[in-house]
């Protein structure tokens, strides 16, 4: 990627959720912007922009980040993983069914943000304590479920996961 004026458009060149994708972006259109608008992915929800709410939490080379505290053209080469990705071909993955199923949404503004943390969490230990779950929670704001019925269907996926059906419906 060649440094560029103010102003000027760069190509940035992602893997977004294993489709290789490029567009264009000014230096300093942020990450969020640049998915939404330039790459069409619209379930990466912006909210405060400036690092507050976790609504806007994608997955960078598979770490959770701030999308609106990234540039897009840090993610040039990069692979950006959103809530699009999470599906799989046979429909919603596992979380998204928990989160349905233990009521963690109600607008489901903060939903995808949550989700992408989440997914990461539950990749880096199939075993999540409760602790955990909050600790990770604590970077998310929602502002009509409540955090308990979100920590419950993040348990209950981690579960389901594992392959023990028994706790992922308690
Ligand atoms: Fe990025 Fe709130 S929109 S943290
Ligand atoms: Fe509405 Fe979280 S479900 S803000």
């Amino acid at each position: 990627m060649k440094r560029s004026a103010a102003g000027e458009q760069t190509l940035v060149a992602v893997v977004l959720n294993g489709v290789r994708r490029s567009a264009r972006a000014e230096p300093r259109m942020l990450l969020s912007d640049f998915i939404r608008q330039r790459l069409g992915a619209t379930g990466t929800h912006v909210g405060c922009e400036h690092g507050v709410c976790g609504a806007c939490t994608v997955r960078l080379d598979g770490v959770p980040v701030r999308a609106c505290l990234t540039l897009a053209l840090q993610a040039d080469g990069r692979r950006i993983d959103t809530i699009e990705g999470l599906a799989g071909p046979g429909g919603m993955g596992a979380l998204q069914l928990a989160f349905r199923r233990h009521h963690a949404l109600q607008c489901g503004f903060c939903t995808p943000g949550i989700l992408m943390s989440m997914s990461e969490l539950i990749e880096r230990g199939p075993r999540p304590t409760e602790d955990e779950v909050r600790e990770v929670l604590a970077g998310h704001l929602c502002r009509c479920t409540g955090y308990t019925p979100i920590v419950r269907a993040v348990l209950a996926a981690a579960a389901a996961m594992r392959g023990d059906e028994e706790s992922a419906d308690a």
